[in-house]
């Protein structure tokens, strides 16, 4: 199915480079964050064969067919690992092939003169010889370059491009067609020689018209790829609009609100609203590609950047990393390999760890809807954060000084009906994400309803 196969989903995800690169401590760090197993094949060799550098000594060839053997061994297994290849492992053809068949793979990246630093005294037996190390290394760029599905610097940046995200200025893009957001291409043109298909700004885009407008508009073949340009509600409807065309075209995402990169893009959440409520049809379909150039950010209206920021505040809060403090490119890097890392551990939502993304969104929800959804979003997530962190008896500090949410003017028992029937509870019971600590969300959170009840009502304006 088109858009199953994107990245590392359902596919080993192997570290390739060259000696000092780190791909054993980044292949920690990522299968930690992504919650799958890792496999170190050096160590897998020296496990069940002793010293790498003394079966070194008895020849490189008969090294190299003993980590090929290995290597295919590691790359059947099923189970959707990290594995850190050794940096020779690539030069094997067979290799090569069962990693274009059965894996996603990064190449860790490091600069030549960092790799002799931190190769030289390590007793490697390739790293003795400076002008041949040197050499050696100058060959197999071109092999990792060659082999690699992307390239990443540390483990975030790995997490990133395991779900094609890039985070940076957009580059040279290419569509079978543009869908984007009326109000986005007047202030940011984008000419791409392909069809142009617009959609209103914000929530009205998400509306079975627009849909049919667009399938109907549409003259994409199986091979092609749709550009969705615009907010979250554009990557929302086109996305759903490539799932759905043709049984499903592949597409690249090309967000340009704060919410859109850190959060809306991210994930192969898409669907479109019904009368009776936001986002009630949909299904996943990843994007190939989420382009997040952050100068799109430079002309978003203040409110906008509230919305966006309160997701900033709730995904800083799941790291436990003060996000918030950072500037706008470095900011959406962090939140975006922290939403990929998720994803990448649930990719969809079958396992329940996705639903610590809802961390304040039980509350926002209830409020929205007992607003008639006439409440912005983001607005609705800085109240909920605040009610989350203090059911959890962490500060409200951040939600108040970086967010100030105002309290709202809507009916306590409309809000809590709201929150009863919140798809995450179960039994009857509200089942909320709350937080040991910043940088530990707990979920499911079942506390006494009556002080739930009171967290809630501590929002509104009495
Ligand atoms: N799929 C998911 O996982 C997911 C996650 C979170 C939110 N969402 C959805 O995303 C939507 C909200 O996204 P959003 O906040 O990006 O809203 P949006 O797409 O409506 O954009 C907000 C407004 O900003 C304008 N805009 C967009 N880019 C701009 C720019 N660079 N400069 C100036 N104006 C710009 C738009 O025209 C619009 O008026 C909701 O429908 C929500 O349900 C989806």
């Amino acid at each position: 199915v088109v858009g199953r196969d994107v990245g590392a989903l359902g596919k080993h995800l192997v570290l390739i480079g060259f000696m000092g690169a780190g791909k054993t401590t980044v292949g920690r760090d990522v299968a930690h964050r992504i919650e799958r197993p890792f496999i170190d094949l050096d160590q897998v060799i020296e496990d069940a064969h002793g010293s790498i550098p003394e079966l070194f000594e008895q020849g490189e060839g008969q090294f190299r067919a003993l980590e090929r053997s290995l290597a295919e061994d590691v790359l059947r297994t099923r189970e959707p690992s990290v594995i850190a290849l050794g940096g020779g492992a690539v030069e094997s053809t067979e290799t090569r092939d069962l990693l274009r068949r059965s894996a996603f793979t990064v190449h860790i990246r490091i600069g030549v003169d960092t790799a002799w630093e931190r190769a030289r005294d390590s007793g490697r037996p390739l790293a003795r010889d400076e002008r041949e190390f040197r050499r050696l290394y100058q060959v197999r760029q071109a092999v990792y370059t060659a082999t690699a599905d992307a390239a990443a610097d540390d483990a975030p940046d790995t997490v990133r491009s395991s779900l094609g995200i890039r985070v940076g200025p957009r580059g040279v893009l290419s569509a079978g067609a543009l869908v984007a957001d009326e109000r986005v291409l007047d202030l940011h043109p984008l000419d791409l020689g392909c069809p142009v298909l617009r959609v209103p700004p914000g929530e009205p885009a998400k509306h079975g018209e627009v849909v049919r407008r667009l399938w109907n508009g549409l003259e994409l073949g199986r091979d092609e790829r749709l550009l969705a340009y615009g907010g979250g509600t554009t990557t929302d409807v086109a996305g759903f609009v490539a799932a759905t065309y043709l049984r499903g075209v592949r597409w690249t995402a090309l967000p340009t609100t704060l919410v859109g990169q850190v959060d809306a893009a991210i994930g192969g959440k898409t669907g479109i609203d019904l009368e009776l409520g936001k986002n009630l049809v949909g299904v996943f379909h990843y994007p190939e590609a989420v382009v997040c150039d952050p100068s799109f950010l430079a002309t978003l209206p203040p409110e906008e950047r509230r919305a966006g920021m309160a997701e900033v505040v709730k995904t800083g809060l799941l790291a436990g990393e003060p996000f918030w403090e950072l500037e706008d490119e470095a900011m959406v890097r962090e939140c975006a390999a922290y939403k990929a890392a998720v994803c990448l551990s649930d990719p969809f939502e079958e396992t329940g760890r996705r639903a610590v993304l809802n961390l304040g969104h039980t509350f926002a929800h209830a409020l929205e809807a007992a607003a008639g959804f006439q409440l912005r979003h983001g607005d609705a997530v800085a109240l909920g954060l605040r009610a989350a962190l203090r059911l959890s008896g962490q500060s409200t500090d951040v939600v108040d000084e970086v967010l100030a949410p105002e309290a709202v003017d809507v009916d306590l028992d409309a809000a809590w009906e709201a929150m009863r029937r919140d798809k995450k509870n179960r039994g009857g019971r509200i089942r909320l994400v709350l937080l040991a600590e910043p940088g530990r969300p707990v979920f499911p959170a079942e506390l006494p309803e009556a002080e739930v009840r009171a967290a809630l009502s501590e929002l509104l304006r009495s």
